[in-house]
């Protein structure tokens, strides 16, 4: 056997004490940004069918859910409105009492030192659950333009720490810039939806957010699962409006993407974990098929092996907890 010559990887993974020395990765609390959905009424604490362990919840409960987030060493959440009334224009998503401007006002009173970030889209405001205004059966970029930028400021006003736009239309990141630099807010950072890829994986939040469109489909703004380069356009673009973050969504189907926009782009980096990804998981773990803890850590590792910084993801709850074990 002498003769024969070649590395001896396993050196190095001989311990725990050895491997843990040589770990490249790691995954932090500080990470980790945790999904909440907030409704309307008293008395809410219903779970999602589609999406076990995750809840829509009333602001009399919304409190004590972020004292307890706070209490595991999570620092941001990231706050989705359902709200009661849809119309054409999704006026619920800009309104000072919406549900998601009270639910920010209420957190920032009650927890001011967790950061508050908003979804700023109008697909769970809107009767046909598109993402933006619709004329003959079209979803029109330019006229949404300006309901984004009101929902971003209105956000902003309710104390929102981050904006951060998910609705794909060309321009949204200028044009809330804009609103927010004229309203006082040049301070109130931008974590842009910029890679969002029009994705099956978001199904079961579609059930949470009661957001499904009523006719078509997203495609002609979220973007096909088949295109890189359209991937590095759409950051190139958010980040000359004036991004502070980038947001690539869906996470680990797209892990590539994270790769290479990390390469490209010296900011913040954020993989959104998204609820198809968590359905999938908490399925084959009711079947006792897969560990839950080991697949989760390990999956949340690679997004930021891939070059994520920060991850959205509504396993941060049970995260946080087990870090800690
Ligand atoms: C709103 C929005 C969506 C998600 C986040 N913001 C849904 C969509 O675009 O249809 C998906 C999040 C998830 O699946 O966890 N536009």
């Amino acid at each position: 056997m002498n003769h024969l010559t070649f590395d001896r990887h396993r050196r190095l993974r001989m311990t725990e004490s050895l491997r843990s020395l040589v770990r490249e990765t790691h995954l932090l609390k500080e990470d980790l940004i945790y999904p909440i959905f907030v409704v309307e009424g008293e008395g809410v604490k219903e779970e999602v069918p589609s999406m076990p362990g995750v809840y829509h919840i009333s602001l009399d409960y919304l409190t004590e859910e972020m004292k307890e987030v706070k209490s595991l060493g999570i620092r941001s959440v990231m706050v989705f409105g359902v709200p009661d009334e849809k119309d054409e224009k999704g006026s619920q998503a800009y309104c000072e009492h919406g549900i998601v401007q009270k639910a920010i006002r209420q957190i920032k009173e009650d927890v001011p030192s967790l950061t508050v970030i908003a979804d700023t889209c109008l697909c769970q405001y809107t009767s046909h659950g598109h993402c933006g205004i619709v004329k003959d059966g079209e979803v029109v970029n330019d006229e949404s333009l300006e309901l984004l930028a009101e929902t971003a400021v209105s956000q902003a006003r309710a104390g929102a720490d981050i904006i951060a736009p998910s609705n794909m239309m060309d321009g949204f990141v200028a044009a809330i810039r804009k609103g927010l630099d004229q309203a006082g807010f040049e301070n109130t950072p931008i974590m842009s939806y910029a890679v969002k890829y029009a994705s099956s994986f978001y199904g079961p939040f579609r059930d949470a957010a009661h957001s499904t469109p009523q006719f078509g489909d997203r495609r002609t703004y979220q973007m096909d699962p088949a295109n890189r380069l359209e991937a590095k356009r759409e950051a190139k673009s958010d980040i000359e409006e004036g991004a502070d973050f980038l947001i690539i969504k869906p996470a680990l189907s797209y892990l590539d993407i994270i790769r290479e926009i990390r390469e490209e782009h010296p900011v913040p980096l954020v993989a959104y974990n998204v609820s198809g990804e968590y359905s999938l998981v908490k399925a084959a773990v009711q079947n006792g098929w897969v560990d839950e803890k080991e697949i989760v850590l390990e999956k949340l590792t690679a997004m930021k092996r891939a070059g994520a910084d920060l991850i959205i993801t509504y396993f941060a709850k049970d995260v946080a907890r087990w870090l800690d074990q």
